[in-house]
C-alpha cells in the first residue's frame, strides 16, 4: 500500500487535473457524494473532473449513517456497474466521513478493488476520517464491523469548504486537532489554544495549519503502521477509550464523536498525572483549557457502565485498561490503567 497523495488549501478540490493525475487509465470516474453536500460542491467537483478529461458517473447516497449499509453500498455498486466503469477506472467520495467510509469501502470491493480519491468535506474528515484507508459500513450488530483497509491514492483537504460546516461539527473536528496536539505536537496545542476564538469562528488561515499539521500527523502514523498491526497507530486513541464508551452510554447521536474525545481527554489528562508522569501543573492548565471549550455535558451517566463500555474496548487486557497516556504535552505512552482510578476519573467529570 503506497502513501496517498496530500492536497490541502482553500480550493483545492477544483484542482481536479492535479489530484486526478494518474489515476484512471479509462478515464472513467464514480463521484459519490450525498444530497447535503452535494447542493453546495457537487455541480464544482464534478465540472472540475471533466475539464481534467474524465467522464463522471454521479451518484449520492443517503445523508449520514444511512450511508453505511449494505443496501447503500450494493446500490452504488449497480450504478457504477450500470455506467459501465470498469477496472480501469476510479471513485472520488465527496463528503463527510459516512460518504467515504461507504464510498471507499465499495471501491475496494468493486471489481475487486479500483482506486479511490477522498475529499472530505468536515474538519473531522480532513483530520481523520478521510484518510488512513480504513473503510467500511455498519451491521446491526455495531458501528464499522464490515470494512477493508483501502488507503485512497490522494486525499483533497479543501479548507474552503470548511466555512459551511454547522458550529458543532466545527467544535468536533478541533477536538481531534487537539488530540494530535496532545500526543505528537506542543507547538500545534499552543497555536491552537491561542487561537481558539479565530477558529471556532472558522477563520481561514489558522483552520488551514491545523488541517495542514493535524493531516500530516494522520498521514505519517498511518505509514509507519498502515494496518494497525504495530504500535504507533495505537497513539491516535489518545482520548478515545473513554471517548467511545461515552459516545454509547450517552446514546447514539447525544454527543458527536469530537466532542465525546474532548471528554475522554479530560479523564486521560487526570489519569496521566498518576500513571505516566505527567506533571499536575501541565494537567491542570490543559483540562482548563478543554473545559472551556462548548461541548454538552451528559446527562444522568452511571461512571460504572461507563467503566463497563470501556472494558469491552478491544484494547482491555486482564484487570486494567489499556489506556493511551501522556508523559508531557506532545508525549504519549500506553499504560494499563487499574479500573478503580477510571471509575474516580469518571466520578470527578460527570458526578
Ligand atoms: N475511517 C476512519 O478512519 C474513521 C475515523 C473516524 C470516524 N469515522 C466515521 O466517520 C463518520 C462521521 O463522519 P463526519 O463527522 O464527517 O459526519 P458525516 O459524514 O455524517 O457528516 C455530518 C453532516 O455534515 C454535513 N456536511 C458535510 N460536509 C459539510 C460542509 N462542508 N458544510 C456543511 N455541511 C456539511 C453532512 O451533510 C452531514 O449532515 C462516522 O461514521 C465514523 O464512524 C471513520
Ligand atoms: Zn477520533
Amino acid at each position: 500500500m503506497s502513501d496517498e497523495k496530500l492536497f490541502v488549501g482553500a480550493g483545492v478540490r477544483l484542482k481536479a487535473r492535479a489530484w486526478t493525475r494518474g489515476l484512471s487509465r479509462g478515464k472513467n470516474v464514480a463521484l459519490v457524494s450525498e444530497p447535503g453536500v452535494w447542493r453546495r460542491y457537487g455541480p464544482g467537483v464534478e465540472k472540475a473532473l471533466k475539464g481534467a478529461g474524465l467522464r463522471v458517473a454521479r451518484h449520492l447516497l443517503p445523508t449520514g449513517e444511512a450511508a453505511k449499509s449494505w443496501d447503500a453500498v450494493d446500490e452504488l455498486l449497480c450504478v457504477m456497474l450500470e455506467s459501465g466503469l470498469g477496472r480501469d477506472s476510479a471513485l472520488v467520495a465527496l463528503g463527510g466521513g459516512a460518504v467515504t467510509d461507504a464510498a471507499g469501502f465499495a471501491a475496494s470491493i468493486y471489481l475487486r478493488g479500483i482506486p479511490w480519491v477522498s475529499v472530505p468535506t468536515t474538519l473531522l474528515g480532513q483530520l481523520d476520517s478521510g484518510l488512513g484507508g480504513k473503510t467500511g459500513i455498519n451491521l446491526a450488530g455495531g458501528k464499522n464491523l464490515a470494512g477493508a483497509f483501502h488507503r485512497p491514492a490522494a486525499v483533497v483537504c479543501d479548507t474552503e469548504v470548511l466555512k459551511t460546516l454547522p458550529p458543532r461539527e466545527r467544535v468536533s473536528g478541533l477536538g481531534e486537532a487537539l488530540k494530535y496536539g496532545l500526543v505528537f505536537d506542543a507547538a500545534l496545542w499552543d497555536m491552537m489554544t491561542r487561537r481558539w476564538d479565530a477558529l471556532a469562528a472558522g477563520e481561514a488561515r489558522p483552520t488551514d495549519e491545523v488541517v495542514r499539521r493535524g493531516a500530516s500527523w494522520k498521514r505519517r502514523i498511518v505509514a509507519l503502521d498502515p494496518l494497525e498491526m504495530k504500535g504507533p497507530r495505537e497513539l491516535l486513541n489518545f482520548g478515545h477509550t473513554l471517548g467511545h464508551a461515552l459516545e454509547s452510554v450517552a446514546g447514539l447521536g447525544v454527543l458527536r464523536h469530537g466532542e465525546a474525545v474532548i471528554w475522554g481527554m479530560r479523564a486521560a489528562l487526570r489519569l496521566s498525572v498518576k500513571n505516566a508522569g505527567l506533571s499536575a501543573a501541565a494537567a491542570l492548565e490543559a483540562d482548563r483549557f478543554l473545559a472551556s471549550v462548548p461541548v454538552p455535558t451528559p446527562r444522568r451517566l452511571d461512571p460504572k457502565r461507563l467503566l463497563a463500555a470501556a472494558r469491552r474496548d478491544k484494547k482491555n487486557r486482564g484487570g486494567a485498561v489499556r489506556f493511551v497516556l501522556l508523559r508531557e504535552i506532545g508525549k504519549a505512552v500506553v499504560v494499563c490503567v487499574p479500573e478503580g482510578e477510571i471509575l474516580a476519573a469518571a466520578r470527578e467529570l460527570f458526578l
